[in-house]
């Protein structure tokens, strides 16, 4: 079993080059199903999800090659629409295919994606709003059979929470569905506009993504593009978290300022110095960080949940006290056990955490509970005096490409035994 093996206490310094979102790439990978032709995608991250996610493609019939950070999927032939069981355990966002099989065949057999860490993780609103757009949906054991047997049309649909995953379903099958469809209240995350710029680029018609309310009109096929993955902002934000809990400098290049608001934000509210262009973040934490009185996970344009943790661990050793609420997910405080182990004083009341800065942490054995979770153990890591080894490493290869080699470029001492 693979682990991280750290001695912290190294100042971050120097230029990181952000991967590609994989939170963009996942959706718009299944996107590439709906298209009758060849699609190339450019600055993938070659991280385990991406993997999965090709699975699945080449299981349905695609043809799907993976070199250099760039995905070609060959999508002309789907000879079934079938999410493997195996698969959909194995990453529960596979969900995100079942709206792109509706789409282009009117048919889907996928396992359920059932709880994770996070939580129960739902898909309630996914298919309510599959039955307005005429999917016929069966259970039986855990397994969904989806049909479209008067055809797949457009519907006008109300999310009562702005589910991301909801929104690009809803939107993968919407492109090619008879009339149009409407999504109220829909997610603005940036890769929701990543994969709409995507899917109109291939030729469908969608006005509004990345606001409130996106309007498609289905039309009769799609064909395949070249298209660049948009910067990861959550991988943005975990190497500025490294930055600030190293005292480190660091500059980030081919990032993605705009998306970034909700998330600068908060590390000049800590007293981190940034400046940026389009493309380029140049940041430091030479001085004292300064804690948060609060912080509240929000739907874009708010603080993401996906940063949540990474920027506990950046407050567990800042003087002062500072509230964490989590308002997305309902069991997204997983890793705060570990960081107790490594020294943070840290009092977890239902969806708030309080967190009491310490003046070092120091290290220890931990292992990843999820991905973010597994990110805050890394960069507790990086600071904490001594040594951290950290386990369960397949948490963190879901979500970053080649960390490792990332920080130690920038001076950090870890390596992945
Ligand atoms: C996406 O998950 C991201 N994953 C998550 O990132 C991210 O944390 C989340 O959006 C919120 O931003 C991918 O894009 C692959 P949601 P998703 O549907 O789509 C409830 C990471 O670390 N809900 O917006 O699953 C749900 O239980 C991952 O990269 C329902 O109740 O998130 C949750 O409480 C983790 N019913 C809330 O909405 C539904 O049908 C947000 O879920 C769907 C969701």
């Amino acid at each position: 079993m693979q682990k991280f093996v750290i001695h912290g206490g190294k100042r971050l310094e120097g230029d990181i080059t952000v991967q590609g979102a994989k939170n963009s790439a996942l959706p718009i990978l299944s996107a590439a199903m709906l298209c009758d032709g060849e699609s190339i995608l450019e600055n993938c991250p070659e991280l385990s999800d991406v993997y999965a996610a090709c699975q699945i493609l080449t299981h349905s019939g695609c043809r799907c090659r993976m070199e250099n950070h760039t995905v070609t999927i060959q999508a002309e032939t789907i000879q079934n629409a079938e999410i493997p069981e195996n698969l959909m355990q194995e990453m529960r966002s596979s969900i995100i295919f079942l709206g792109a099989m509706l789409g282009r065949t009117g048919e889907c057999i996928s396992g359920y994606p059932g709880g994770c860490e996070l939580g129960s993780r739902p898909i309630d609103l996914h298919l309510q709003a599959f039955q307005k757009m005429g999917v016929k949906i069966q259970e039986e054991n855990g397994i969904l059979f989806c049909t479209t047997p008067n055809g797949l049309h457009g519907a006008k649909i109300h999310l009562q929470f702005p589910s991301v995953g909801a929104t690009e379903n809803i939107m993968l099958a919407a492109v090619l569905a008879d009339g149009e469809t409407i999504i109220s209240n829909a997610a603005r995350e940036p890769e929701i506009f990543d994969l709409a710029n995507y899917l109109k680029k291939c030729g469908a018609k969608i006005t509004g993504a990345g606001e409130s309310t996106i309007f498609i009109e289905g039309v009769k096929k799609l064909h395949g593009c070249t298209y660049r993955i948009m910067p990861d902002r959550i991988v943005t934000a975990t190497w500025l978290a490294a930055a600030a809990a190293t005292g480190g400098t660091i500059r980030l290049l081919q990032a993605d300022t705009g998306s970034l608001e909700g998330i600068l934000d908060v590390f000049e509210q800590m007293h981190c110095s940034c400046s940026h262009t389009k493309k380029t973040i140049c940041f430091s934490a030479n001085k004292p960080l300064k804690a948060i009185r609060c912080l509240k996970t929000m739907p874009y344009p708010g603080f993401p949940t996906d940063a949540q943790a990474i920027v506990m661990a950046v407050l567990c050793q800042v003087k002062g006290t500072s509230l964490i609420e989590e308002t997305i997910f309902e069991n997204r405080f997983r890793h705060t056990d570990a960081l107790m182990r490594m020294g943070a004083d840290i009092q977890i009341a239902g969806r708030a955490a309080i967190v009491h800065g310490v003046k070092k942490l120091h290290g220890a054995t931990v292992s990843a509970t999820d991905l973010r979770g597994g990110a805050a153990m890394l960069i507790a890591g990086l600071s904490a005096e001594g040594e951290t080894v950290i386990t369960e490493l397949s948490h963190i290869d879901r979500g970053y490409d080649k960390p490792e080699k990332i920080l130690a470029n920038i001076g950090a001492d870890i390596r992945r035994r």
